[in-house]
């Protein structure tokens, strides 16, 4: 008897614990039942480039940062190297083949707050483009980890 009623209160037990939170599925696993890399959740080459051109096009609209990328004399290799970047950063298939950050970046004198605004500017891409909100903090984890390469190198 005692192990009946011992079953039936774990029963009750598990009845009343609120499952949802522990049980909650990262929104792109809703939207992709299987386990997808952050590259196929950007939307492969295609949302890349996409993405790209928008980040390129909001920067050269954007008065806080314009002057650095307006002095870019060949924004096509800047673009490719970008995609590539990106596609190898998300764990696409493609292997990036321009300089590292601190190389990229040495002597600019990028300042803490260009760096917000280029973060910023990717966002307003990336928003633009629905990308989800889990694959959003992946790349913000990314940029924020380059940041010491890249500010005042
Ligand atoms: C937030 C993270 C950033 C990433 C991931 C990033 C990525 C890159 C990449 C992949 C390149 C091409 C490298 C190469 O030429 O081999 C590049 C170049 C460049 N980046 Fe960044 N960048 C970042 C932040 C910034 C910031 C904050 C600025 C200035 C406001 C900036 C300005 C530039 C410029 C002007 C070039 C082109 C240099 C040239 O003409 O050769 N970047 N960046």
């Amino acid at each position: 008897m005692s192990m009946v009623c011992n079953t039936l209160a774990c029963f009750a037990i598990a009845d009343a614990f609120d499952h949802s939170e522990i049980n909650e599925v990262p929104q792109y696993q809703k939207e992709f039942p299987m386990t997808t890399t952050l590259y196929q959740r950007l939307g492969g080459a295609d949302g890349i480039a996409r993405l790209v051109d928008d980040i390129i096009a909001t920067h050269l609209a954007n008065p806080l940062v314009k002057t650095r990328f307006e002095k870019i004399t060949d924004m096509a290799h800047i673009k490719k190297l970008s995609c590539e970047f990106l596609t190898t950063g998300s764990g696409g298939p493609q292997t990036y083949t321009g300089q590292g950050m601190l190389a990229a970046h040495k002597g600019m004198n990028i300042s803490e707050q260009e760096f917000l605004v280029v973060v910023d500017d990717i966002f307003v891409a990336l928003n633009k483009n629905g990308i989800d909100e889990d694959s959003k903090k992946d790349v913000l984890a990314i940029l924020y980890s380059l940041k010491d390469q890249i500010i005042r190198v």
